[in-house]
């Protein structure tokens, strides 16, 4: 792999996402020689910590990391600089303006500077002006921002935290994560979709019944019900994660695979989600919230969530995209907590031929060919076929093409944040999210959330069940029905 020199600062060092992914990344790609000897980090968060306390901290981060040996671990965490941090304080940042000024000639970083803000949203805006007004923007190498969700939780919070960040980042520095593009098959759809003769000329309205996307969790809410309680599923996971996976199935082919030509296509899609009216809202789209079971806590009784909330813990819907490639063909997609398993699946429904010739024998019926991408657990990909039963009688039968990346291929592969902060560093933008992207996916969802929030059925389902008999009529009202995922 090749070395990256950078000094990287993270806003909010101390904080659950920089122990539980960001660390861990870092470790990994020191481990593939991509971070070596010309990096630093900087954690910076509120509390005063000594480099050697942030340093234990980094270390325990790695307790249940693949590839770590005591030394490597060791010379890694001397990389890590701890400095406390008031966001609103301008003294505080000249102080963390000389110290990376410091760490860039010990380690000789090129004047690379990778900022990523890992904290609550709502200090972006703060973060980024200091960053202009004490000029920590180095001069001699690149400047980039890593940003996390949530992006806003509206459209109007979004452009505005879109704007305050623009004060200080172009849109070519900004870095924001969806870190569902970081997953090996999300990235693999790509591969399928535009590499098979088989796939790339039946991709649209004429060959494609219906699209089914699925993001089912096994998980409540865990401890995240502040958070939780202000977003609700269909800001946490349908306006970032299934958009963006719309976009991977639905997207044009890029002219060639580069950042600008990927962006450019997916600008081009989500151009064609529709204006929604709030009736199409209540018609087209279902909430629900999951209730107790035997061995769990319904939402309602989670710590830190209001007993009456309406916050819905499962979103299922049909888009129908304004395109002329996809006219007549409804994306339904569902995401929850607390369902029966964990399964990221993308099932596509192709249709049926006009004219089975073997119906005239009599035979059972050809069943639709069916490809479904496994996302998550598993990950692989299988196709329905309609072939022959063995015999004399013309019957048909349906068998599945199926393949699985083995587990060790899947354990050995980077993860999601480990891919994206590799990315960042090499400077390649194709797996981050536009603000254009951000603009015309927080419009649809806006006015679903009007439309609940002017009252629709919140409908209840049970923990570890497969979601709200509402998810499974939306479907059948127009003559459809789930792919048995999960
Ligand atoms: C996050 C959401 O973006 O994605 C969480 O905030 C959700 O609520 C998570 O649990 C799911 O991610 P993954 O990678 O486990 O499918």
């Amino acid at each position: 792999a090749k070395e990256q020199a950078s000094i990287i600062t993270i806003f909010g060092g101390s904080g659950d996402l920089a122990r539980r992914k960001l660390y861990p990344a870092l470790y990994q790609l020191y481990h593939r020689g991509v971070l070596a000897d010309h990096f630093a980090v900087i954690g910076t968060a509120r509390r005063p910590w000594s480099d050697e306390f942030y340093r234990d901290i980094i270390r325990e981060s790695l307790q249940d990391e693949p590839n770590t040996d005591e030394e490597t671990v060791a010379s890694f965490a001397s990389h890590f600089y701890y400095q406390s941090h008031d966001v609103t304080d301008a003294d505080h940042y000249i102080t963390l303006k000389n110290l990376s000024q410091k760490l860039d000639d010990q380690y000789e970083a090129k004047g690379n500077r990778l900022f990523y803000m890992a904290m609550a949203p709502r200090f972006f805006g703060t973060i980024a002006s200091h960053i202009r007004s004490e000029n920590l923007l180095s001069a001699k190498g690149y400047n980039r921002l890593i940003i996390e969700k949530p992006f806003g939780r509206d459209y109007d919070s979004a452009k505005e935290l879109n704007d305050s960040i623009g004060a200080a980042f172009n849109e070519d520095q900004v870095y924001r994560i969806d870190h569902y593009l970081g997953k090996e098959m999300v990235q693999g759809l790509l591969a399928l979709r535009f590499t098979n003769p088989l796939l790339t000329p039946i991709w649209n309205k004429d060959y494609i019944s219906d699209v089914q996307i699925t993001l089912a969790e096994k998980v409540g809410v865990e401890e995240r019900a502040g958070y939780y309680e202000t977003a609700g599923a269909l800001r946490d996971m349908v306006q970032n994660h299934i958009m963006q996976l719309i976009a991977y199935v639905a997207m044009q082919q890029p002219t060639t695979f580069t950042p600008e030509e990927v962006h450019k296509s997916k600008n081009k899609l989500f151009a064609h989600l529709p204006v929604l009216t709030e009736e199409d809202a209540k018609r087209n789209w279902v909430r629900g919230q999951y209730l107790a079971s035997a061995s769990q806590k319904g939402y309602r009784q989670e710590d830190n969530v209001d007993e009456n909330s309406n916050i819905e813990t499962y979103v299922a819907g049909r888009i129908d995209l304004d395109d002329p490639r996809w006219t007549g063909v409804p994306f339904f997609v569902r995401t929850g907590k607390r369902l029966a398993k964990k399964a990221t699946e993308i099932a596509i429904n192709f249709k049926p031929l006009s004219h089975n010739i073997f119906d005239a024998v009599g035979s059972k019926e050809a069943r639709v060919n069916r490809l479904t991408v496994y996302v998550e657990p598993e990950q692989g990909y299988t196709l329905t076929l309609n072939g022959k039963t063995i015999g004399a009688d013309y019957d048909l039968r349906q068998d599945p093409l199926s393949f699985r990346y083995s587990q060790d291929v899947i354990d050995a592969a980077p993860e999601a944040y480990e891919r994206l902060i590799r990315d960042a560093l090499r400077g390649d933008q194709t797996n981050f999210t536009r603000w254009p992207e951000q603009e015309a996916t927080w419009k649809y969802i806006d006015v679903v959330r009007k439309a609940w929030d002017d009252g629709a059925d919140l409908a209840m389902y049970n923990s570890g069940s497969h979601g709200p008999a509402a998810a499974d009529k939306l479907l059948e009202r127009d003559g459809y029905s789930w792919a048995e995922t999960f």
